[in-house]
């Protein structure tokens, strides 16, 4: 019976600790959520999407950076979602749309989750400026 007064504060403790271990794990879920998100915007765009052979970081070569389309996209608070699926018109560089018109065969084939995935991507090179 005296046990008890030893086990009792003991169980006490340790699930006191468990406590506070799933609560520090909260945020560490939301922030890989977001960089797999992230993973899977690159992984298109370098991948199966190919538009890295017309789009750079942040230098125009065939098409405008991805800093700028990120940019204007922003300021004039645009949908990149909508534009992959030629929804909507283009806002960065109308002159040259019909060379990125050819990659709508794609990006139309993409999900809702990997477009999203774009958009965030696209954003993500936003973060880095200073
Ligand atoms: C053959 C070259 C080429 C490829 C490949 C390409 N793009 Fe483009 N892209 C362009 C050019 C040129 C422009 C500028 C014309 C324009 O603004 O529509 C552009 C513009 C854009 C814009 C801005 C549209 C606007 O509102 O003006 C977005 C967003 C974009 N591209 C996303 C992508 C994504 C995502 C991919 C890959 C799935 C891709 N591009 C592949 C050439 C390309």
């Amino acid at each position: 019976m005296k046990n008890l007064f030893f086990i009792l504060p003991a169980l006490f403790l340790i699930s006191c600790q468990k406590e506070t271990k799933k609560e520090s794990l909260y945020p560490e879920k939301t922030v890989s959520a977001e960089e797999k998100q992230l993973e899977l915007g690159r992984e298109i765009f370098d991948g199966k999407g190919m538009c890295y052979s017309c789009h750079k970081p942040d230098q125009k070569v065939i098409g405008p950076s991805i800093v700028e389309i990120a940019k204007i996209y922003k300021e004039k608070n645009g949908d990149i979602k909508l534009f992959l699926k030629e929804k909507s018109e283009p806002i960065v560089d109308p002159s040259q749309y019909s060379v990125m018109k050819t990659n709508f065969a794609i990006t139309k084939t993409f999900s809702d989750e990997e477009l999203k995935a774009v958009e965030a991507y696209f954003y993500s090179h936003l973060k880095n400026e200073k």
